[in-house]
């Protein structure tokens, strides 16, 4: 498909596909609204988080199914060696975990040298400080909200913190890194995640676990409207 013009400011919502029917993706991928949405692709490699989801041949499909930003992130060991082919699946934004690179500078300068916009994520027990060094030239900041590895777990309420030291360091020191939120985000959470400065909200099973995903994405917007 031709692409069109990203949402690149917040309030974004981002519907997980890790929730999604694959049998049904065009159905899933139909619902979000490119000139507003985002998709999330979550990629698990049973090393980094105990379990095992998608590669590039199914972000190639999901781009064939939709403009709309492919936000791929990678709960991957050594992601450098498979940044080439996610950008090559149509991968528009690649967010790769700081625990997993042996070098993030050099990793967060492969995926921009692929023509990919970066992201940095840390898990929920990895101090912000650990991210810092890299803040300054990132396109997105992932804050994690529950423990990467499965959809459908509770919103970890501590990691509000986290939301508002990147908003605090970004203010700082004039970065324009977007901060995004991803696990438990639901109509009741993501708008403290709002309130503590959070730009992106990453949905899975309250998008797609729902009996109706139509109006339990509309719910998700106008809880951070
Ligand atoms: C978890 C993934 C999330 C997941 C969120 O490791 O990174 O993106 O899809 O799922 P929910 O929204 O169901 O908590
Ligand atoms: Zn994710």
């Amino acid at each position: 498909m031709s692409p069109s013009p990203h949402p690149l400011a917040g309030p974004i919502v981002a519907p997980s596909i890790l929730s999604a029917d694959f049998a049904r993706l065009g159905d899933a991928l139909a619902l979000v609204d490119p000139a507003r949405e985002w998709v999330h692709c979550d990629v698990m490699d049973n090393h980094f988080v105990p379990n095992l989801t998608f590669g590039p041949l199914l972000v190639a499909a999901a781009r064939r199914l939709t403009t709309a930003l492919l936000d791929v992130h990678l709960m991957v060991e050594r992601p450098e060696s498979l940044l080439a082919r996610f950008r090559e699946a149509g991968a528009d934004l690649v967010t790769v975990h700081v625990e997993a690179c042996a070098d993030p500078a050099a990793t967060l300068a492969a995926v921009r040298a692929s023509g990919a916009r970066a992201g940095l994520t840390l898990r929920p027990g990895t101090p912000f400080a650990q991210a810092e060094p890299w803040l300054g030239d990132l396109d997105l900041f992932l804050v994690m909200t529950v423990e990467p590895g499965f959809g459908g777990q509770a919103f970890m309420p501590a990691m509000l913190d986290k939301v508002r030291a990147a908003r605090e360091w970004r203010e700082r020191h004039g970065a324009r890194f977007l901060i995004e939120v991803d696990g438990g985000i639901t109509p009741a959470t993501a708008p403290q995640c709002r309130a503590a400065g959070a730009d992106v909200f990453v949905a899975g099973n309250a998008v797609y676990g729902q009996g109706d995903p139509r109006a339990a994405l509309e719910a998700l917007r106008a809880a951070v409207r």
